[in-house]
């Protein structure tokens, strides 16, 4: 994900209904000078959430079509659907340019803060009624409270919560950012090292940060980010190959370089990856809390065509096996023990006695396994013959359109949102389930409810975390987060392998 690289941070406006104690917080590891900058410029910038919300299933529509060799969604195509939400949100037509809506989320910015003048503008009675409606905390398995504060106040202020101490070896912990839109960690890289958030992304294959000469395609720099270069890093070397990789909505280009990589500690000494000198404004934005993303995937897919790096930690023997394992934390879970994990599973993370490991079944890299079927509260869906793209880079899961309306009429409540989305009430308990390798993992109620409709009524009307992508094979399924926070997922290169489990 990148799809979706799901990256950019939704944004409620419910600033002024703040009382939740449980705030995320933007800090930094101490010490890193670029701290104060980070959470006063930029990073704590949000855009409306139902805008958010179609962004990421435009990126993820590219990234299933990209994923799947189809021709990808043309701009109009993903521009009309934005167009189209932001006349919902509206009550009209939007007041934005079309261009600029695609161009800079600034102007989704904008849009917010007219929508968040909207929301001060609630009476006190009307605050009062709507605190009353929400439940303080939030529940394993129940959506009783609809949509967490804790969720609603994170997508207000953006940021990232930090992940804790690793309690594996050879672990970096994963941030969440947001409301759970995305993961990241903190990778070393140059001499002398620097930290880079990066993005960690099953989903794709190439690494990359921005580098000293990043120009943004919007014009200008590249934003309040690291960057990595001759000038800054006395072991940098640039090799001068071009690559160009595209990820939904955004896209980089730059050069294929050498520098040293400090990885959960591990050395990668002269490791070949890439530095951006072009990026689309998904990546440029100050708004974007990652300085540069690490594909995951299998080197196949690299358009660096370099080893990823876990593939060159095994080369170089400091791991055993091409193994990456993600512990993907939920917000509101407040345990923020997200932990990815190089040559190995954490065994503390999950119930041994449930891990189920199947074969890969893509061919060009992605990781993408069988899926047995679909329950919707225990009760089999009839979907058979499908697969499921396991992408902790993407927020949501995109399911096949006949497939989403298939599981949506399995949940009380549920609509069409005449958009390729759904409805479901923000308080369902439906639990739908994926059977891999005959073991069935559901998705906690929370997850399927990651959006009020209208932020002020937050056990309303949501967005279903499953929508529909209408590129993808008709038996093909983009799973991302909204599932992954369900299990503990390890994918195995040497292997060609998959192994989920449940969780402790
Ligand atoms: C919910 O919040 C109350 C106080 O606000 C706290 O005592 C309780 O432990 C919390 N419950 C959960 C499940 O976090
Ligand atoms: C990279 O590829 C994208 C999509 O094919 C294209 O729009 C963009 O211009 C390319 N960028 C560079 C610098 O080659
Ligand atoms: C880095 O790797 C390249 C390609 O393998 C090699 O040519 C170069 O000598 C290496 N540099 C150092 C400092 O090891
Ligand atoms: C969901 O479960 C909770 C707790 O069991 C219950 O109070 C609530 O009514 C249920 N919601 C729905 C829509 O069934």
């Amino acid at each position: 994900m990148h799809f979706t690289i799901s990256f950019s941070v939704l944004f409620l406006a419910v600033v002024s209904l703040v009382y939740v104690q449980a705030a995320p917080t933007s800090k930094r590891a101490p010490g890193l000078i670029t701290f104060p900058i980070r959470s006063l410029h930029g990073r704590v910038r949000g855009i409306h959430p139902q805008l958010d919300f179609q962004q990421q299933i435009n990126r993820a529509e590219r990234r299933l079509a990209r994923m799947t060799g189809r021709d990808a969604p043309s701009d109009d195509h993903l521009r009309a659907r934005l167009d189209k939400r932001m006349y919902i949100i509206g009550n009209g037509p939007s007041r934005l340019p079309v261009k600029a809506q695609t161009k800079r989320y600034n102007s989704a910015a904008k849009l917010f803060d007219s929508f968040k003048e909207k929301m001060a503008s609630l009476t006190v009675a009307q605050k009062a009624a709507f605190k009353a409606k929400t439940k303080s905390n939030s529940t394993a398995g129940s959506n009783a409270g609809g949509v967490s504060p804790i969720d609603l106040q994170a997508a207000a202020n953006g940021g990232l919560t930090d992940g804790n101490t690793p309690t594996a070896s050879d672990s970096l912990a994963l941030d969440i950012e947001g409301p759970d839109v995305g993961y990241v960690a903190q990778v070393q890289i140059g001499t002398p090292p620097k930290n880079f958030v990066i993005l960690m992304d099953s989903g794709s294959a190439d690494f990359w940060v921005g580098s000293e000469n990043c120009r943004s395609e919007a014009g200008g720099g590249c934003g309040q980010h690291e960057f990595l270069g001759k000038k800054s890093s006395s072991t940098f070397v640039d090799t001068k190959a071009p690559f160009n990789v595209s990820y939904g909505t955004g896209n980089v280009a730059g050069t294929v370089i050498r520098d040293n990589v400090v990885l959960a500690g591990l050395q990668l000494t002269n490791h070949t990856f890439g530095t951006a000198d072009t990026e689309s404004v998904d990546f440029s934005s100050d708004s974007t809390l990652f300085d540069g993303l690490m594909g995951l995937a299998q080197s196949g897919l690299s358009e660096q065509r370099v080893p990823t790096p876990v593939e060159s930690l095994n080369i170089a023997n400091l791991i055993p096996q091409a193994i990456t394992s993600y512990k993907i934390s939920r917000l509101v879970d407040g345990k923020n023990d997200g932990e990815i994990t190089f040559g190995g599973l954490d065994q503390t993370k999950f119930d041994s006695a449930t891990k189920v490991t199947i074969p890969n079944v893509n061919e060009r890299g992605f990781w993408e396994g069988d899926v047995d079927s679909f329950t919707v509260d225990g009760q089999d869906s009839g979907l058979q013959g499908r697969t499921a793209i396991l992408d902790t880079g993407t927020t949501l899961i995109i399911a096949p359109a006949a497939d989403a309306k298939v599981i949506h009429n399995l949940i009380n409540g549920s609509r069409s949102d005449g958009q390729g989305g759904f409805i479901i009430p923000c308080t369902t308990n439906a639990s739908v389930a994926l059977t891999f390798g005959g073991r069935s993992f559901a998705i906690d109620p929370r997850d399927i409810t990651p959006l009020p409709v209208d932020p002020a009524d937050p056990t309303g009307d949501c967005q279903s975390g499953i929508t529909s992508g209408n590129v993808g094979a008709d038996t093909e399924w983009l799973v991302g987060d909204v599932f992954l926070k369900n299990a503990y997922f390890s994918t195995n290169v040497n292997e060609n392998t998959i192994s989920l489990a449940k969780l402790v």
